[in-house]
C-alpha cells in the first residue's frame, strides 16, 4: 500500500496563477521593452493584483480579474515611472499567453491516464483562463475551468471553494486542492479541503488558519502525495 499524505481522493483541483502558470513570464516576455525595473515591476504588478482581489471583497466592489489586473498594473507602472501606454497593453495581452510551470504537462497527463477528474479553480475571469489554457495547450487535460466570476467574490472566500465541490460533486473531504499561493492553500484547507501546498519559492509557513496536508516543491510530487503512480 502507498503511503500517502493526502488520502481518499476523487478530484483535483488547481490554482491556476503561479500553480500552473508562471505570472512572471508577461513581464518576462517583454523584459527588454519594460526596462531596467521589470522584476520590480512584475512583483509589484502581482502583489497589487492579489491585495486588491482582498480589498475589492472586503469592500463588497467586486469587479472581474481582469479589471483587477490591468489597474494593478497602471499602479505598478505609475510607481516604477513606466509610462507607455501601449507597453500596458502589451503587458496585458501577455498575461493571456502565460508560460506554464515545466512539469504541469506531464501531471496532468498522468492524472488524465488515471481516470481522476481535475480541475482549475481561479480567480482569473472565463476569458483570461480559457485564453492561458490554450496558449499552454492544456485544454484537453483538464475537465473543468472554474472561475470566482460565478460566485461573485474572490478567494480565499469559502464559496469560491464550495463552488469546486458542488461542480464536481465530490465532497471537500475527498478533493486535493493545490496552490502555490500560500494564503490559497491556507483558505482552502480551512474550508475543507485536503491540500498540497505547492512551495515553488521556499517561502515560511503563513500564520493563517488551515494547515496543507503537503508541501511540494513543484508539482511532481502530487501523484506520489495523492497515491496515482
Ligand atoms: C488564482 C490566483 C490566486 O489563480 O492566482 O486564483
Amino acid at each position: 500500500m502507498t503511503d500517502c499524505s493526502i488520502n481518499g481522493i476523487e478530484a483535483c483541483v488547481f490554482d491556476a496563477y503561479g500553480t500552473l502558470f508562471d505570472v512572471h513570464s508577461a513581464v518576462g516576455s517583454l523584459s527588454d521593452l519594460v526596462g531596467p525595473r521589470h522584476a520590480e515591476l512584475s512583483i509589484l504588478w502581482r502583489t497589487k493584483q492579489l491585495e486588491y482581489t482582498w480589498l475589492r471583497s472586503l469592500m463588497r466592489a467586486h469587479c472581474d480579474f481582469w479589471q483587477v489586473t490591468s489597474d494593478a498594473l497602471q499602479y505598478a507602472m505609475d510607481a516604477t515611472q513606466i509610462r507607455d501606454t501601449a507597453l500596458h497593453e502589451k503587458l496585458m495581452q501577455a498575461y493571456l499567453k502565460l508560460d506554464a510551470f515545466p512539469e504541469v504537462h506531464g501531471v496532468l497527463s498522468l492524472l488524465r491516464k488515471s481516470g481522476i477528474p481535475t480541475a482549475i479553480l481561479t480567480n482569473g475571469s472565463p476569458m483570461m483562463i480559457e485564453a492561458a489554457v490554450n496558449s499552454a495547450g492544456l485544454n484537453k487535460l483538464v475537465t473543468h475551468q472554474l472561475s470566482v466570476e460565478s460566485v461573485g467574490i474572490f478567494k480565499p472566500d469559502p464559496r469560491v471553494y464550495q463552488l469546486a465541490s458542488d461542480t464536481l460533486g465530490v465532497k471537500p473531504e475527498n478533493i486535493s486542492f493545490q496552490s502555490s499561493n500560500a494564503w490559497d492553500a491556507a483558505g482552502a484547507a480551512h474550508f475543507g479541503f485536503q491540500v498540497a501546498w505547492v512551495n515553488r519559492y521556499s517561502q515560511p509557513v503563513e500564520r493563517l488558519p488551515g494547515t496543507p496536508g503537503a508541501v511540494l516543491s513543484d508539482l511532481d510530487g502530487l501523484p506520489g502525495v495523492i497515491g496515482v503512480c
